[in-house]
């Protein structure tokens, strides 16, 4: 049983969970790295869906420390990746006006990272984490990934560390060079990433409406 207190606690780490995208110089340590992680193990997964195929658990981290030879191939592979994402959808945008109003916003995101020639949260923070979830039926792994990296957030905001999700990672599932970098088959694992650090300055708690102005009670 927990007391008032705790959850109080975990209130207050909720709340306190930010996007961050400027992060400090300095390198966590490897013990709070390994913390976010187990973090993550304890989080759900869709039981009925994953197989128990392969020699390896159905979810892998691979860890990548910033200035690392596997950092700098892993952020040519995705910003390759965000070429072809936001070519293919400026043709597809041209000739259906009704995905150019409802993609713009992402379309000029894809523009901006084009430009400034650096994934955000790859090569930009001291941990670049790439989640793997073993593909399974029906295909539910990219939930399962958004609650593993949901518990490793949370601990990461615990341990005053700074968390941002780097979506691109979800596209390299089946990318051979992404897969060869991680060891791993292309298309046996879906995929999503993460980057943490000390953040450069903390943010105040997000602004969300009170639950009573968002929520119908169903007779
Ligand atoms: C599915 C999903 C994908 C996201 N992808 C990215 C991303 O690639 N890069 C990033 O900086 N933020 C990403 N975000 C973070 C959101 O932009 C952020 O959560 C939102 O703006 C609210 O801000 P907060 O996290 O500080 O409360 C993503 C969030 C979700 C739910």
């Amino acid at each position: 049983m927990f007391d008032e207190s705790t959850g109080m606690i975990l209130d207050e780490i909720i709340s306190s969970r930010r996007t961050y995208r400027m992060f400090r110089m300095d390198v966590p340590p490897k013990e709070s790295v390994s913390g976010i992680i187990q973090a993550g193990l304890a989080a759900p997964f869709a039981a009925a869906t994953t197989g128990g195929r392969g020699n390896k658990y159905f979810r892998q981290f691979f860890v990548f420390p910033r200035d690392s030879r596997g950092l700098t191939i892993a952020g040519g592979l995705l910003m390759q990746k965000i070429h072809m994402m936001a070519e293919d959808l400026e043709k597809k945008m041209k000739h259906n006006p009704e995905l150019r109003s409802k993609a713009e916003t992402f379309s000029n995101r894809l523009e901006m990272i084009r430009k400034a020639g650096v994934v955000p949260g790859v090569e930009t923070a001291p941990w670049y984490i790439v989640v793997a979830e073993r593909r399974g039926f029906p295909p539910v792994e990219q939930q399962s990934l958004a609650h593993c990296l949901e518990n490793m957030w949370l601990k990461a905001t615990a341990l005053n560390l700074g968390f941002q999700l780097v979506s691109v990672t979800g596209q390299m599932g089946s990318d051979p060079e992404f897969c060869r970098l991680l060891g791993i088959q292309p298309d046996e694992f879906e995929l999503n990433g993460c980057a943490v650090g000390y953040y450069q300055e903390q943010l105040p708690p997000s602004i969300r409406p009170p639950a009573e102005q968002v929520t119908r009670w169903m007779e």
